[in-house]
């Protein structure tokens, strides 16, 4: 079982596992699927991520996981998530520093790293950088959000499972 508490600024976690053929593998499969997009415009904004949001080529996007996913995840928490916290979160191009806004930590899962060097990069309040990771794809990991953080080097669409703990 994996607790909500996150301990280091990242790490690879056991405990925690998903049968890889129930996960959607693009954008594409996600929106055929009929899930939705969960990111709303005025958080694009505020995070200066995209002056006009396109489902197709923003550079950011949330959407919902099936039930089923969801399901299997939370069975393996030993706390209670609302299903609004777990999404399917696609990178693209990179993303500027930043602290998420409203999540301590996440718990996540690559489906496709998006590139053989995706690299994230934390920094403190100074601005200097203090862990630098390239994330391997199949693996949960724990990671801190409420610092500054950037994920640079993707050359195609970055998709993962994302828990938030809030
Ligand atoms: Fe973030």
């Amino acid at each position: 079982m994996i607790n909500n508490k996150i301990q280091k600024t990242f790490e690879y976690i056991d405990g925690i596992t998903i049968d890889d053929s129930l996960l959607l593998k693009s954008v594409t499969d996600i929106l055929d699927a009929g899930l939705k997009s969960t990111w709303k415009q005025e958080e694009r904004k505020s995070f200066n991520l995209d002056e006009q949001y396109n489902i197709k080529t923003s550079v950011y996007d949330q959407f919902e996981v099936q039930p089923e996913v969801v399901k299997a995840i939370a069975e393996q928490l030993s706390f209670n998530i609302h299903p609004d916290h777990v999404r399917y979160q696609v990178l693209r191009a990179g993303i500027p520093k930043h602290t998420d806004a409203k999540r301590y930590g996440i718990i996540n899962y690559i489906i496709n790293a998006g590139g053989d060097n995706v690299v994230t990069k934390w920094y403190d309040s100074d601005d200097n950088v203090i862990e630098t990771r390239v994330v391997e794809e199949k693996k949960w990991y724990k990671m801190k959000t409420d610092i500054d953080h950037t994920i640079e080097g993707m050359t195609s669409d970055r998709l993962m499972l994302s828990i938030s703990l809030i």
